[in-house]
């Protein structure tokens, strides 16, 4: 794992917070390695049934996870959008795009995150959602999506099997379709996808026009279309 999991931004307030974000981090990409030595879909359920807890505090404590969902919302998801949150966990992309789009579903594996989600949906007053308990290989979407979106979800997935993931986002979406997805760097730790990994998984999934953006310290956003005509 490269060292470099919080920015040198010399701002006073960030300079204090930088010990505490170090440490949430560490904790997260530690915990997400644990994962990628379980990698059965009952293993990923277990962890989540206890990592819930401290879940949201953790991210509600990192700017950059916040920025970066933002961003992704500003470069994925539009008003009048049907769309698809893939590993939606607690929900927080998912609320998000539901501010913004016409009608959101979001797809966990985990009953016990899936159950966090459904209480923020509700406390926010959000009725264009639906949520659902299921692994991204076995969900059959009604209808296919304007968007898919996902935060954090592919880490989880052995990389052998992430090909297969990439294929059911490319299937879930309507000719034309975007997907978005947005994770930490691999050059920050290896459970997280470099450049070239990320677009060679798109590419061979049939996804077109292909834009990263390196947003804030460690994350990225990968943006792509599937093409119009297949
Ligand atoms: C790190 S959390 C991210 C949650 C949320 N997207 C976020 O940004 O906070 C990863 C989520 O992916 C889910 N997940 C992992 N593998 C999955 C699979 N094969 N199908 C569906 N969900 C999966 C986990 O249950 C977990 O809730």
């Amino acid at each position: 794992m490269s060292q470099t999991i919080v920015s040198e931004d010399h701002a006073p307030f960030r300079r204090l917070l930088r010990p505490v974000i170090r440490a949430l981090r560490t904790a997260y990409i530690q915990g997400t390695s644990v994962v990628k030595l379980m990698p059965s879909e009952r293993a990923i359920q277990l962890y989540y049934k206890y990592r819930r807890k401290s879940y949201d505090f953790q991210w509600s404590m990192d700017p950059g996870y916040r920025k970066g969902l933002k961003r992704l919302m500003e470069l994925c998801v539009a008003e009048n959008d049907t769309v698809l949150d893939v590993g939606c966990g607690t929900a927080s992309a998912t609320v998000l795009a539901a501010v913004k789009a016409k009608e959101v579903v979001g797809i966990d594996l985990s009953p016990d995150m899936i159950e966090l989600a459904e209480g923020k949906v509700k406390k926010k007053g959000i009725n264009n959602t639906h949520l659902v308990t299921t692994s991204v290989e076995d969900y059959t979407p009604e209808a296919p999506f304007d968007k898919v979106i996902s935060s954090f979800m592919i880490p989880h997935v052995k990389p052998s099997l992430r090909p297969a993931i990439y294929s059911c986002m490319y299937n879930f979406l309507k000719p034309g379709g975007t997907v978005g997805l947005f994770g930490s760097r691999g050059e920050v730790c290896d459970v997280y996808e470099t450049r070239e990994v990320i677009e060679k998984n798109l590419t061979r999934a049939g996804f077109e026009d292909i834009v990263l953006y390196d947003v804030y310290d460690i994350y990225r956003i990968a943006v792509a279309r599937r093409p119009i005509d297949k």
